[in-house]
């Protein structure tokens, strides 16, 4: 077929998943941050198709609702009766004369490249084929010495002679639409489940002299589907060491250990000479900023950090930007609408929320700072609460530049304190503060001669 061929993809992920054992779809388990089934279809995207056909059915509310894309076809399969009725359903909308492109959602691991390899294939049918040392229940292809397909035999139809085949299908497909179409008309639900099997179509094909051409997968592990839990927390760790590996090789990122970073990103943006230590998730939406520094057993999501930023060990960081190199941790919780300006320091056991810290301003110890506005060069003493809701609305509290906070002082909002003036420690702060001036709120302290009931006795 001629490069120029239109492409339409079919995309099956209407089956049960039962051996998941998970009240949600299978298609919809996570990976890497992402229901398996949005990688699929990222793949799927990224090979510009004329149209994707997405067959859904097994909870397919919920699929609908969490994939969210009206740009797909959605096909309904209402009796999940085999991949080869699914492919049927969906070929109704699919032209004569087209590529068609089989994919499986939950086989997430598949790359553009290896899919645009197999189009690249001039054949009438072609299969993606893995070598794999233990196939267990996956489908064994019989070839012949030309890598010609003769047969697609399903693991619970096998003999044991069939079995110790070690090529397997990885449900990937190329078709011409036309002759599909005539060979799914002659499907038969004859095997162990009584399903029609989408594989069936490779006998069909030899015996019209038609064979399947095999390309071979040059990592088994990238036509693996996830069928339950131990097949799903193993692609996770191939997709994991994959993503570090391209974070590593595209933007230099330093990593302590390859295998203790977990990236869960919709996308990533890394600086020069970044270094992650150890036990680092990355999560949505990550910006850092050249020579970030992130320390061991952090978590970072939607963050965007600027260059020379620095995060200690053991901190969350949820929502914020940082516009310039600042100082974060250890033991800092930060949450959505931090940001934080240079030279800014946010120490251990400070948490923030809604909170703009200015230029050289610092929150070094034991902190809760919620919607504040903070200036330049301003001390935050250690325990220093802003009381921003009064259990029914939040308020905001405004620190203009150079004052000092004595610790241990809860700031009731709304509340401004004025530039360079100073809260006494340990006072209960109602009213605005003016600038340059000492405020505090304090009993007067007295000493007095007595005896303790312990010296009496
Ligand atoms: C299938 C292949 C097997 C291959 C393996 C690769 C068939 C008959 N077998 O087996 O040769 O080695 O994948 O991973 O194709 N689905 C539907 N409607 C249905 C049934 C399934 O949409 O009626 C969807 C499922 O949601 C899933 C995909 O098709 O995403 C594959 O189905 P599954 O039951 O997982 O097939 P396997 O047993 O893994
Ligand atoms: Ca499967």
């Amino acid at each position: 077929m001629p490069a120029s061929t239109p492409l339409h993809i079919i995309v099956l992920a209407a089956g049960g998943g039962s051996r998941m054992k998970s009240l949600k779809p299978k298609v919809l388990q996570m990976l890497a941050g992402k229901p398996m089934l949005a990688h699929v279809l990222a793949a799927a995207k990224a090979l510009n198709p004329a149209r994707i056909h997405l067959v859904y059915g097994h909870l397919g509310a919920q699929v609908r609702a969490e994939i969210n894309d009206s740009a797909l076809n959605w096909i309904e399969q209402i009796v999940q009766s085999g991949t080869g009725d699914a492919v049927k359903l969906a070929m109704h909308h699919v032209p004569d004369g087209v590529r068609v492109l089989v994919l499986y959602g939950d086989s997430p691991a598949l790359r553009p490249d290896t899919l645009e390899k197999l189009l690249q294939v001039p054949q009438p049918l072609c299969v993606l084929v893995s070598e794999v040392a233990a196939p267990a229940g996956l489908g064994r292809v019989q070839l012949d010495a030309q890598n010609r397909v003769l047969a697609i035999i399903e693991a619970k139809d096998a003999t044991p002679a069939e079995l110790a085949v070690n090529t397997v299908n990885t449900g990937v497909l190329t078709a011409e639409s036309r002759q599909l179409r005539a060979w799914l008309a002659q499907l038969t639900p004859n095997n162990q489940q009584h399903e029609y099997y989408l594989t069936q179509i490779f006998e069909f094909a030899a015996r019209d002299a038609q064979p399947a051409r095999a390309v071979f997968t040059t990592d088994a592990f990238e036509g693996f589907g996830a069928n339950d839990a131990w097949e799903l927390a193993q692609l996770e760790r191939y997709l994991q060491q994959r993503e570090v590996r391209r974070l590593c090789q595209t933007f230099g990122l330093r990593v302590a250990d390859p295998a203790r970073v977990d990236v869960r990103c919709t996308s990533v943006e890394i600086g020069a000479d970044v270094e992650l230590d150890v036990n680092v998730i990355l999560a949505g939406s990550v910006k850092l900023g050249a020579g970030v520094k992130i320390g061991a057993f952090t978590r970072i999501c939607n963050v965007e950090l600027a260059a020379g930023t620095e995060v200690l060990s053991h901190c969350d960081l949820d929502g914020v930007i940082s516009t310039g190199a600042c100082r974060i941790g250890p033991f800092a919780r930060l949450r959505p609408g931090t940001k934080l300006a240079a030279g800014a320091h946010i120490g251990n056991f400070v948490e923030t929320k809604k909170a703009h810290i200015g230029a050289s301003s610092k929150a070094n110890h034991l902190s809760y700072l919620g919607d504040v506005e903070i200036g330049a060069h301003v001390n935050i003493g250690a325990g220093v609460i802003t009381c921003n809701y009064d259990g029914v609305n939040k308020f905001v509290t405004q620190i203009d530049d150079g004052a000092f906070v004595g610790s241990n002082s809860s700031l009731i909002a709304p509340l401004k304190i004025g530039a360079n003036a100073t809260i006494g420690a340990g006072s209960t702060i109602t009213k605005d503060a003016p600038p340059e001036m000492l405020t505090l709120t304090r009993i007067a302290q007295v000493t007095r001669t007595w005896k303790s009931k312990r010296r009496r006795g």
